[in-house]
């Protein structure tokens, strides 16, 4: 069920060709370049208030979806929860910085704080897995943090977290605060019935994730992120 609304959200964005429209602002955000694409959105390099932004334009089917799911608009879901991360207690560091969304009318889109790095799947990739340890300590206590603070089910996986160079030592940041923490919606009655009765705790899935962090197969599966630095 989950692949086949995956695959629904996937829609194709051509680049504008001949006799195509070029996009060259959103209100007062100037859109400069195309930086990647998730499963949600087409993400654009931007300049906004003498900042260097990023601009998550979100497809037309994830909106529709988030609505349908949780009944709160998209762009101000993920402006919140990356706000809440960004605001919790030692986490700022590691958080892209939410700047302003735009939720009424047919566009709908999130700036954000534009990281200089590089995905974590391809810095690992590059370096043959030697990476410091200490880039995955600092991925640890991410969620350590994320977890003091309440917050939970993190969406981590290698192609979320930007490695990003601070005075030389690589970091970890997160940008991607759109997905509905299973908590707050399980996935199914039995989940919600496991949750309720404490036979799932609202950590055990970051666990997971952080247990599997280094097993890319499920990633390289998925086309989506394929234009993806
Ligand atoms: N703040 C950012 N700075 C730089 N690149 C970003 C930023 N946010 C997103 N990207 C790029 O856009 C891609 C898709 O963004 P993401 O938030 O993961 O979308 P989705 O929510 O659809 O998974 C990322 O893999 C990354 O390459
Ligand atoms: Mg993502």
């Amino acid at each position: 069920m989950k692949r086949k609304l995956n695959r629904e959200r996937r829609q194709i964005y051509p680049e504008s060709g001949e006799g195509g429209l070029e996009l060259t602002a959103i209100g007062d955000v100037r859109i400069t370049g195309r930086l990647g694409e998730g499963v949600t959105c087409v993400v654009c390099r931007g300049e906004w208030r003498d900042r260097d932004v990023t601009v998550k334009l979100y497809k037309a089917s994830a909106v529709e979806w988030h609505a349908r799911r949780h009944h709160q608009e998209l762009a101000e879901f993920e402006y919140r929860r990356n706000m809440e991360f960004y605001e919790a207690p030692g986490l700022a560091r590691y958080v892209a910085r939410p700047l302003a969304y735009l939720s009424t009318g047919p566009v709908s889109a999130l700036v954000q704080e534009r990281l200089d790095g590089i995905l974590y799947h391809r810095y690992y990739r590059d370096r043959n897995g030697e990476v410091p340890d200490s880039l995955v300590e600092h991925v640890r206590r991410i969620i350590e943090l994320a977890h003091e603070a309440g917050l939970y089910d993190v969406d981590l996986h290698a192609r979320n977290v930007m490695v990003v160079s601070e005075y030389g030592e690589p970091i970890p940041k997160l940008f991607d605060f759109n997905y509905i923490p299973f908590h707050v919606r399980p996935r199914n009655p039995f989940v919600a019935l496991l949750l309720k009765t404490g036979w799932l705790g609202r950590r055990s899935r970051d666990f997971r994730k952080l247990r599997e962090f280094h097993d890319f197969k499920r990633l390289e599966k998925n086309p989506v992120h394929s234009d993806n630095p």
